[in-house]
């Protein structure tokens, strides 16, 4: 094969460069699958602008340096490939029991079931994500933000192509059978709902979106690092290119709330109230108050941390040991990378009370990387407080407590306030709405909620970016809406 691995083949109706045209089965396949995705997308994909013509980027290369092309797309015609980054030589495992052994280029039977487990849960993430997003285009802010919705709608779909092409290539019929029900499967569906808790929520408003990519997409990243570390090479392959699409993700929400928090601030100056807990006067300008967006930021920050799962887990202990699922950073972590007698601190329920033990590190790895995750959201809260101090706001966004708002882990049948001060159910029942987005809350949002079409136009209840997409400038027609 003398393709250059770093260049994408768009010769085929799959874009990819694994070769698709000399693997005639797996192209088979995917071609089979391709129908029923386009269905999926017009089904549930964006509503409405279907027909517009987006400025959006597409992946011509997986070389780091330079691999998108940006350009005018109907999103129908975007090309969804099967791009992985390229193949490291002589890549040896670098965790777990075959820690130092050569990485694997085909399905170890022993971890398939396992393997093929872990795929599927990723892959199910990717169009929840586009389904749960799909009526946001009718109130975006500007088209700026328009095209960074579809931006991120368009990659969740080629990541749903990465993972399927995975299933079919390395998992035959079974894989096949996967293949299908990720696009059987519906966000928020009672009968046959998403695989994962934060992947069935709505996403009602555009602060929602932004909570969203900045603190559940992260939760992707986590687990794109750690599959990315896999023993299991095409694996390790795909989420490596995955992950540099990710970062635009993030980059949506890290800047829509910081420039949401801004926006706030400006209209809170120019009106001279010095209180930001004064939320009527807040609202009066037409913006959306600090303590509201610190409950929309507890929401989706505790629904994130239920996607980590168990803080002990023998699952995760087993996925570790086998070499398929390693630590974020693994290669770069100084220690034997097999963790046989290490310990790891948990935090815990016990006694009614938080406390933190010592548990043999294989089993605490969720927790392990839950805190990796914490430390990673925390970067985003220095540059949103940054702001609100800048402009002479005595007002802080905090993480709330682990123990707060959960769903999953050891703290899933108790109550406790974001300070991590554990409450009966009563007092939960009737303080909650002080802490997640009240029906109420919801309301007002809701009301801001009007789309601004204009070209370099914003609502008045965000900030315009710094700069835009692909160094345009701020009047830049980024979506040509077409209806
Ligand atoms: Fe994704
Ligand atoms: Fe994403």
């Amino acid at each position: 094969m003398n393709m250059n691995i770093m260049n994408v083949d768009y010769s085929t109706k799959i874009p990819n460069n694994v070769n698709l045209s000399e693997d005639r089965q797996v192209l088979k396949a995917l071609e089979g699958w391709h129908p029923g995705y386009i269905d999926w997308w017009n089904d549930m994909g964006p509503d409405g602008f279907q027909q517009s013509l987006v400025y959006l980027r597409t992946a011509y290369s997986v070389d780091p340096r330079g691999w998108a092309k940006f350009d005018y797309v109907k999103m129908p015609d975007y090309r969804w490939g099967i791009l992985l980054a390229p193949q490291e030589e002589n890549r040896k495992i670098p965790f777990g029991e075959h820690f130092g052994e050569p990485a694997w280029q085909e399905v170890p039977g022993e971890y398939r079931a396992m393997l093929r487990r872990l795929i599927v849960i990723q892959g199910d993430t990717e169009p929840a994500s586009v389904e749960q997003q799909r009526h946001l285009g009718k109130t975006a802010p500007s088209l700026y933000d328009l095209r960074n919705l579809f931006q991120v709608n368009v990659e969740e779909g080629r990541h749903l192509w990465a993972m399927v092409y995975l299933l079919q290539k390395y998992f035959g019929r079974d894989g096949r059978e996967e293949a299908d029900e990720l696009l059987r499967r519906r966000s928020g569906d009672a009968d046959s709902p998403r695989m994962l808790g934060a992947f069935n929520e709505a996403t009602p408003d555009w602060l929602s979106f932004f909570m969203f990519t900045y603190f559940t997409d992260r939760d992707g990243k986590m687990q794109l690092h750690s599959l990315a570390q896999s023993g299991f090479d095409p694996l390790s392959r795909t989420c490596r290119f995955m992950l540099t699409e990710e970062a635009h993700h993030m980059f949506v929400g890290e800047t829509g709330i910081t420039r949401v928090v801004q926006r706030t601030c400006e209209a809170m100056k120019d009106a001279g109230i010095t209180n930001p807990n004064d939320t009527a006067k807040v609202r009066a300008l037409g913006v959306i108050d600090l303590p509201t967006i610190q409950k929309k930021l507890n929401l989706h920050y505790s629904l994130s941390l239920d996607l980590f799962g168990s803080e002990v887990s023998t699952n995760a202990a087993n996925a570790f040991n086998s070499g398929i699922k390693g630590r974020y950073h693994e290669t770069q972590i100084q220690d034997d990378h097999r963790l046989s007698s290490d310990t790891y601190p948990v935090l815990k329920f016990i006694d009614g009370e938080i406390k933190r033990v010592d548990e043999p590190a294989l089993t605490a790895l969720n927790m392990r990387l839950r805190d990796d995750y914490t430390q990673d959201c925390v970067k985003g809260l220095l540059r949103w407080n940054k702001v609100i101090s800048t402009a002479g706001y005595d007002f802080k966004l905090t993480l709330p407590n682990v123990a707060f708002h959960r769903a999953i882990g050891e703290f899933k049948d108790v109550h406790a306030t974001p300070d991590g001060i554990l409450i009966d159910d009563a007092t939960w029942a009737k303080r909650k709405g002080e802490w997640v987005p009240s029906t109420a809350d919801g309301d007002f949002i809701a009301s801001l909620m009007t789309p601004i079409t204009e070209p370099g136009q914003f609502a008045p209840w965000i900030s315009a970016p710094k700069v835009g997409i692909d160094n345009k400038p701020g009047d830049f027609e980024y979506v040509k809406i077409e209806t």
